[in-house]
């Protein structure tokens, strides 16, 4: 949904940040800012500051900082959608209805009907499982040893014995049997008609980040096969996009996410209060799925099945999270198959200890990679080290490779200079430490090495944003172009056109994007954690470095587009000078 820039910026100017952040955090007054304890890290003594009169916040620990919009998104992880209904309501600002065409207006309906149709089944397999006919669910759930209130709050169910009574309970509810069909509750046939698709099931509805219910899993009572049957993907249920518990994960403030494989791992954990635990939806774990872990957490710990498949399983997963920025963590779940039987035998202590020495993944894949060579045989041995070498290419940043290297070495007995040796080798053959190669993954192109030239864009505009004024003072040096990345490049056109006119505003640039991951990176440009500085001088060098790196990076990758881009000459050129001209040039930015 798009809204207008005068009512983002009404929502805005109608929240006050100080009433709206009091709501949330006790703080005090003291000077210009009002102060307290940082919501987005632990800390003990205040350093989260709120201005009135800016109406920003910041906080001068982790660096976290940015607007009303900005602090209710991070807080509650909403999108700008979510944060701008909410701070609407609050102030009283009416938000338009969405003015859909036809056709995407009949498709949102279809959606909402869809939606309803699965609320409405989950309510009643629900009442299924309180009733004499469901009584088998009910006793196979205690067996599990699960409580009513675990029961209740992820609403299970049970579907009954024929399947019947759901069709005929849906229809009565006045859903026509095309939508149920569509659903994937039921299907039809000509010798009996409309039938329900899942009977004398265990029901796990699969709520939306919104707590909507967009599938089911069921599972079946005793050895039956299969094992769980899920709805088929329709268009609320697309099983790539969503995690089973993350509608309660996702405010759980633990600092980690748990990845589990299974629905009842899941439902195990948040028993014993692990309430950010996630699961897949009986698919692989997907690169889609590590993009939203990554809006929640950048650390997430997989406590996966301790056998052969959920090894393999693990391996995969620590893959798809590298490639999304995640830093990944391995529990031991050992000598229990998942964490369900873990809890059932050991507990919450036993299970924070677990957590406390979860392997670090790299260290994980080369302690599975080692079982697959037999190391009293030299050859295997040489083959082994090879292989960690090959690894060690993967890490494209130097001092995390050497770092690693450093401790596989120490870890398996290995000269130090030895496996530089090979690692140099193995990185001469095949073009130095490129990333290994891995499928294609959609967030891959987030994380490219060039990070560096990210951060400096970055720490430009947030900084100019910090301190508008300084903006004159470089506006002969700096043009959108310069932003190479194409998020950047579209907040630094608006951004320094709204400079220029003397109406600057970050709330309404935020709102240019309609893409919720978009409005994130947005927000997050204006809020990067600029360097610590401590004296005028150490600003002044600190700004300058930043602007020249942006400004070279940009040269570059113009010069790397002549031939390609007819407007690419002129830009090398004048970058040229503009670099020469900085490198001699003090900006004083006081
Ligand atoms: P139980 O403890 O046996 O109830 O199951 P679990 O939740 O521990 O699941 P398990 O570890 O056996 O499997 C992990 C996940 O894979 C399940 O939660 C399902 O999402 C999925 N899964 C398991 N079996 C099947 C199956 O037969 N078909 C499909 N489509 N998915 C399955
Ligand atoms: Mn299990």
């Amino acid at each position: 949904m798009f809204y207008p820039e005068e009512l983002v910026e009404e929502v805005r100017a109608k929240n006050d940040i100080v009433d709206v952040v009091s709501g949330y955090i006790r703080m005090t007054k003291k000077g210009a800012n009002h102060w307290g304890c940082c919501p987005f890290h632990n800390e003990k003594t205040p350093s989260f500051a709120v201005n009135g009169a800016k109406q920003m916040y910041h906080c001068f620990g982790c660096g976290a900082g940015g607007n009303v919009f900005t602090f209710v998104m991070n807080y509650e992880n909403y999108s700008f959608p979510e944060a701008i209904k909410v701070l609407a309501d609050r102030a009283g600002v009416t938000l338009p209805e969405a003015s859909y065409d036809e056709a995407a207006k009949e498709k949102q309906n279809r959606r909402m009907r869809l939606l309803e149709v699965n609320k409405e089944a989950a309510k009643f397999f629900c009442y299924q499982l309180r009733t004499p006919k469901g009584e088998i669910g009910y006793q196979y759930l205690s067996r599990r040893a699960l409580t009513d209130e675990t029961i209740k709050r992820f609403g299970l169910g049970y579907s009954g014995k024929t399947g019947g009574e759901l069709v005929q309970y849906l229809k009565s509810k006045g859903f026509e049997d095309d939508l149920i069909i569509e659903s994937g509750l039921a299907s039809f046939s000509e010798k009996y008609g409309m039938s329900s698709q899942f009977w004398n099931r265990v029901m796990y509805p699969i709520m939306d980040i919104h707590n909507r219910v967009i599938g089911f899993g069921g599972r079946v009572m005793g050895d039956g096969e299969p094992k769980y049957l899920n709805s088929p993907e329709t268009p609320v249920f697309d099983k790539r996009r969503n995690l089973f518990g993350l509608n309660f994960a996702r405010a759980s403030r633990a600092g980690n996410i748990i990845l589990c494989e299974g629905y009842m791992d899941v439902i195990a954990m948040h028993q014993a209060g692990f309430t950010q635990a996630v699961a897949a939806l009986g698919t692989a774990f997907t690169p889609e799925q590590a993009g939203l872990l990554r809006r929640y957490t950048d650390s997430v710990l997989l406590a996966f099945d301790s056998d052969g498949a959920g090894v393999k399983a693990a391996l995969r997963a620590i893959g798809i999270l590298k490639d999304a920025g995640l830093s990944g963590k391995v529990i031991n779940m050992r000598p229990y198959k998942d964490p369900d039987e873990f809890m059932k035998a050991e507990g919450k202590e036993a299970f924070e200890e677990r957590i406390a020495k979860a392997e670090n993944s790299f260290f994980f894949e080369i302690r599975i990679l080692e079982q697959s060579f037999d190391l009293k045989d030299p050859e295997a041995k040489t083959n082994f080290y090879k292989e960690i070498a090959k690894k060690l290419c993967g890490f494209s940043v130097d001092v995390e490779r050497e770092n690693y290297l450093e401790a596989i070495a120490e870890k398996y007995n290995i000269g130090q200079a030895n496996l530089k040796k090979l690692v140099n080798s193995y990185a001469a053959q095949t073009g130095l430490a490129k990333p290994i190669e891995r499928p294609k993954s959609g967030v891959q192109s987030k994380n490219k090495p060039e990070d560096g030239a990210k951060k400096s864009q970055r720490l430009l505009i947030t900084w100019i944003t910090d301190e508008p004024g300084i903006y004159s003072k470089i506006e002969k040096y700096i043009s959108p172009e310069d932003f190479t990345e194409d998020l950047y490049r579209k907040v630094a056109e608006r951004l320094f056109a709204d400079l220029a006119n003397g109406n600057y505003n970050p709330a309404a640039i935020i709102s240019m994007f309609t893409d919720e991951e978009e409005q994130r990176q947005a927000a997050e440009l204006f809020n990067t954690n600029l360097p610590e500085i401590n004296t005028p001088q150490e600003r002044e060098k600190a700004f300058h470095d930043i602007l020249y790196a942006v400004k070279k990076n940009s040269y570059e990758y113009f010069t790397s587009q002549l031939g390609a881009d007819v407007t690419a000459l002129n830009k090398v050129i004048q970058g040229k000078k503009a670099l020469e001209e900085l490198a001699k040039t003090r900006i004083s930015i006081d």
